[in-house]
């Protein structure tokens, strides 16, 4: 067993290892509970804050007996969790720092691998981005979504109608008493957001990056089936597989997104896990992926369907078998075609054929133009087709706050043509980059009946909201990107087939508008968040720290 990364710790005879095998025995385990095994983290992100992982700890129990066993001796180590709900400003201002704790945690802990547990969000990326640094083999545990809920006769999804009732309570079609009831009843079990949200999205790319079990993402918390998977992956963890990512998997995994309608922050996530796998890709990837991978997955905010529906109809392995995927090697043991075998699709109206998809070209699209030289993104799919090309003026918000002072007044002057623009709210101007992006239609519109119109920002929208929504424009305004030279009255032009977002002003107007442009004050000048503004990357560059891309080049622990 001296080739176990642990024996290091455990299996030598000098001073400090007894300290280690003594302090083992303090917790109460026997050596033949340790001794000449792997030893195993069990990365959980289980918080009494966190309402998607209300189960993890159970989970945690599960994979422990997997890793018993099969041999190995299994170690649970609490890791920050990152609550979409309740963190602010925004749980993407601290990804990198769950992504650190997950790195550091298995570097300087005598462990042999890993199995992380989360879901919610921003977690599934934050611990994949650290594991895949800290190069130790390790399988993903995905939460698992919440069973479908139910409201007077109709279907809740949680995420997508909170703003659909909040639309319909501003604009009086609903009681306050309603939407109460509306409140009690759209979450009601563990497990992570059953639409496609981002939370769905990020298990089901990990999922196809091969590296949770076969058909785990899609298996709602609440099932059997789930702690079954979660003791499977305890016992497949103890044989150390890798897998290791490349281009190809990462293809896969956009693929996988794309047919699902997945959300835009998966974009983001993706160049960053990769660029901790030192895979090189880029945004345009995403927009060619885009033109060919049909949406076969019919779940909502883009589709019909929840995640249990999805999970009943044949879930991702069905999914998949319907997708050109390249072959590669999963954590599991088996390629991805064998990994298939045997998938079935049990409802076509959830999961379509290709013959019969949602829409031949999987929308999702990638700009460039004038007012974002470094790319932007929509999900057209969510869109009004009647605004996928449109010329309209410019109402420019400074900031959220701005935003939330002036949207509702009745003497703001925009109608429905109007293009609503926010920025200050990218990475830096956030800062972190909040979900601001579906920004609200005042209420003077939607009285009127209006429910979309052009939006624009540096922000990210959250994978369970819709809407003609332009996102993640780079170089965001903070940094003196185009975007922070628009005037309220500029016209702008969007046009999705086209690909383009222009600012219809002249490059000398421009040119003297940015002469007298003063940049903005930094948001922190003390701790985490002053750590993120110096390091952050832009949202084409995956907002990772710049020193965190790739893996090794941090060797192993002195131990002495
Ligand atoms: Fe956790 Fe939506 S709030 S996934
Ligand atoms: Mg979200």
């Amino acid at each position: 067993m001296k080739e176990l990364r642990s024996h290091r710790w455990y299996g030598v005879n000098d001073l400090r290892s007894f300290g280690h095998r003594s302090r083992t025995f303090q917790m109460g385990y026997d050596r033949e509970d340790f001794a000449g095994k792997p030893v195993i983290a069990v990365v959980n992100t289980w918080s009494e804050i966190n309402p998607c992982h209300t189960h993890l700890r159970d989970r945690a129990a599960d994979v422990k007996r997997g890793v018993w066993q099969a041999g190995g001796f299994p170690v649970e180590v609490p890791a920050i969790s990152l609550s979409e709900p309740f963190m602010k400003p925004s749980t993407m201002l601290y990804r990198n720092l769950l992504a650190m704790e997950t790195e550091e945690l298995l570097r300087s802990y005598p462990f042999d691998g890993a199995v992380l547990l989360g879901g919610c969000d921003k977690t599934t990326p934050a611990l994949v981005m650290g594991a895949v640094s800290a190069g130790l083999p390790f399988v993903f545990v995905p939460c698992g979504p919440m069973m479908r809920a139910r409201w007077r006769g109709s279907t809740l999804g949680s995420g997508s109608d909170v703003w659909k009732y909040w639309a319909e309570l501003r604009a009086g079609n609903i009681t306050q008493a309603e939407w109460e009831e509306v409140e009690e009843r759209i979450a009601s079990t563990p497990g992570h957001c059953m639409t496609m949200g981002t939370a769905s999205t990020m298990t089901s790319a990990v999922e196809a990056l091969g590296l949770t079990l076969p058909g785990a993402a899609s298996i709602p918390a609440a099932d059997s089936e789930h702690p079954r998977m979660a003791v499977a992956s305890g016992r497949r963890i103890v044989s150390l597989p890798t897998s290791p990512l490349t281009l190809e998997s990462f293809e896969n995994a956009i693929t996988v997104v794309l047919a699902l309608g997945g959300s835009t922050n998966a974009v983001i996530h993706l160049i960053a896990m990769a660029g901790r796998a030192g895979v090189p890709l880029s945004l345009d990837r995403f927009d060619a992926l885009s033109r060919t991978v049909p949406r076969l997955a019919n779940i909502r905010p883009a589709g019909e369907y929840l995640m249990q529906d999805f999970f009943e109809a044949g879930g991702l392995r069905g999914l998949m078998s319907r997708l050109d995927l390249h072959d590669v090697m999963t954590v599991s043991g088996m390629t991805v075609s064998e990994t298939l075998r045997g998938a079935e699709v049990y409802d076509d109206d959830v999961i379509r054929p290709r013959s019969n998809p949602l829409s031949v070209e999987a929308g999702l699209a990638v700009l460039h133009g004038s007012l974002a030289p470094d790319g932007c993104v929509i999900k057209h799919s969510a869109a009004d087709p009647s605004l996928w090309q449109h010329t309209g003026r410019a109402v420019v918000f400074e900031d959220y706050d701005d935003m939330s002072a002036r949207i509702d007044d009745p003497a703001l002057e925009v109608d429905a043509s109007s293009v609503l623009v926010l920025r200050n709210a990218g990475p830096l101007g956030g800062p972190g980059m909040p979900e601001w992006g579906m920004l609200p239609i005042p209420k003077k519109l939607l009285e009127a009946g209006v429910r979309d119109m052009v939006r624009i920002s540096d922000a990210r929208m959250s994978g369970t909201a819709y809407g003609t929504c332009v996102l993640h424009v780079a170089p965001e305004a903070f940094v003196g990107g185009p975007l922070a030279l628009v005037r309220t009255g500029d016209e702008i032009v969007l046009d999705v087939p086209s690909r383009r977002l222009d600012l219809l002003v002249s490059e000398e107007e421009l040119a003297a508008r940015r002469s007298v442009w003063v940049p903005r004050e930094r948001p922190a000048s003390r701790g985490y968040t002053q750590l993120f503004a110096d390091h952050v990357t832009q949202a084409n560059e995956g907002c990772d720290f710049d020193f965190l891309h790739g893996s090794g080049g941090v060797g192993e622990p002195a131990i002495h």
